[in-house]
């Protein structure tokens, strides 16, 4: 399909341009036009949300925006008036699940001529996904980008009065957009965004192309924001951002997420998380405070992707293996029963059998709670995609599998450390697979199924461990 005049189309390589200028906050951005109002009523959306949770949190800002234009939600695809799908681009199966997904709702879109499926979130930010939309997919109408969630309603208003095709996405991220409307997915946890975009540009990853530079919020708005959520009744908040220790150097903020991680435990809701913080820039503030407060969970994803510290310098992370060893051992003899997660990539370009036995090594070493495994995936405009790589698809599958068993092997055996201790379990409702049992979390970020009686989501409960399995714990209110 030809490009058509009014479209605003992606670049990756203009999205790669870091500049200076301080962002601007913008409290009145957002606006529903008055033709727009009633746009969603006796209309249903649908909306699927891939990918972390930047994209989570997203998700419940346009679940917000939908039900401010009088959209009611629906859990089932067949019954929706309007589709959003908050794609992912981290890896290609990322991708191909979303695509995978596009080309089942195609019947939809014959069926329903009215229907109109759109397509948000970070696959948006890519020339190549565009192309691909628009060749493949042509029964997709709306495309916007991660920059632009406050134009939905006029984005949509233009799409169901025209069915024309409406394309805007921005590669350059401006402002950061405050009072945007929010419906949240939970009851007693939430999610709280402190800052967005990444500068890290480790050299795989397309994170920093899709989501713009680095932007924090105000000290004084994430701040606002917590102290509604705990008037709301909310037990629980995470602070996300990809990378929370860079929180406030665009702001000249002295003292930066250290200083914020402690205003917001004072404000005094019971359990604060995090989530990312990089290990390079993990300051020994930031480990005072998390010590210092009982209400910061002694739990950290700290992403070491390679043991190895020559395959960590062709990533671009920063930091050699044995600075991030001095890192996980300054946390742990600092934080009490601190439990972590990380995050490996396997079969970077020419990663060698020797290289990649150190990072089992470091598995050995810091015996994860929790590891998230992946094979490394070439994103088309990192510096990554142009190496050469010399490793076997099936090899890196191999070192997957060995890998895996190594962290679940580690998994388990923390998990062992809790039977037949009494934890604290935040409820997070009933389990998903069994109705007489409830599930929830430790402070450490364990899931908890449990026998109980009378209990519902967001109490605390105290819990005797009774059983350990890799994923979980079993146990019975005490
Ligand atoms: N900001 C976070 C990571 C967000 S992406 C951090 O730096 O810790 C989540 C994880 O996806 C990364 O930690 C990395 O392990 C993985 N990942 C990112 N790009 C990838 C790629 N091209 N191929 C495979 N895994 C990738
Ligand atoms: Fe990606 Fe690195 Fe930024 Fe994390 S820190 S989002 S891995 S570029
Ligand atoms: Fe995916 Fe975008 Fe998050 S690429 S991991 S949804 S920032």
């Amino acid at each position: 399909m030809k490009k058509q005049p009014g479209w605003a189309l992606p670049s990756l390589k203009e999205a790669q341009v870091r500049t200076h200028k301080q962002s601007q906050i913008e409290k009145g951005l957002f606006e529903i036009p008055t033709e727009a109002k009633l746009l969603g009523q006796g209309k249903r959306y649908y909306l699927r949300t891939y990918g972390c949770q930047a994209n989570q949190r997203d998700s419940e800002t346009l679940a917000g925006i939908m039900e401010a234009l009088c959209f009611t939600p629906c859990e089932d695809a067949e019954q929706a008036d309007v589709i959003l799908l908050n794609t992912c681009a981290i890896r290609k199966n990322a991708e191909d699940k979303v695509l995978g997904e596009l080309g089942q709702l195609k019947r939809l879109k014959k069926e329903n001529p009215d229907l109109v499926i759109g397509i948000c979130g970070c696959m948006s930010q890519e020339e190549a996904i565009i192309d691909t939309l628009l060749t493949h997919y042509r029964h997709v109408e709306l495309i916007f980008g991660t920059h632009n969630l406050h134009r939905l309603p006029i984005l949509l208003y233009q799409v169901m009065t025209t069915h024309k095709k409406v394309i805007e996405v921005y590669s350059k991220e401006g402002e950061v957009i405050e009072n945007l409307p929010v419906i949240r997915f939970d009851s007693h946890k939430a999610w709280v965004n402190i800052m967005y975009g990444c500068d890290k540009f480790c050299t795989y990853c397309i994170v920093p192309y899709t989501r713009g530079k680095e932007r924090s919020r105000m000290m004084e708005d994430i701040l606002e924001e917590v102290r509604t959520l705990k008037a709301q009744g909310f037990h629980e908040i995470t602070l996300l951002g990809q990378n929370v220790n860079a929180y406030g150097k665009d702001l000249g903020l002295a003292g930066g997420f250290a200083k914020l991680l402690a205003e917001v435990a004072q404000i005094g809701i019971a359990r604060v998380r995090f989530m990312t913080s990089h290990p390079w820039d993990f300051t020994d503030e930031m480990i005072d405070v998390i010590a210092r407060y009982d209400n910061i969970m002694p739990f950290i994803h700290l992403p070491v992707q390679s043991g190895d510290s020559d395959i960590l310098k062709l990533m671009g992370r920063r930091y050699t293996i044995e600075e991030y060893k001095k890192l996980y051992d300054k946390i742990t003899s600092n934080i009490k029963n601190c439990a972590f997660s990380t995050d490996i990539i396997v079969g970077f370009p020419n990663e060698s059998e020797a290289q990649f036995q150190h990072t089992l090594d470091i598995v050995d070493y810091c015996k994860f709670d929790n590891a998230f495994t992946f094979i490394y995936s070439p994103r088309e405009g990192t510096p990554a995609a142009k190496m050469a790589d010399n490793v076997p698809l099936a090899v890196k599958q191999e070192r997957l599998q060995r890998l895996n068993e190594k962290t679940n092997y580690y998994t388990h055996m923390q998990n062992e450390k809790y039977r037949g201790k009494i934890v604290t379990v935040l409820v997070d409702g009933f389990s998903k697979k069994n109705d007489q049992v409830y599930s929830g979390h430790t402070d450490t970020n364990k899931l908890v199924n449990f026998i109980g009686k009378d209990v519902k989501a967001g109490d605390f409960v105290e819990v005797e461990i009774t059983d350990v399995k890799t994923w979980s714990l079993d146990g019975k209110q005490v």
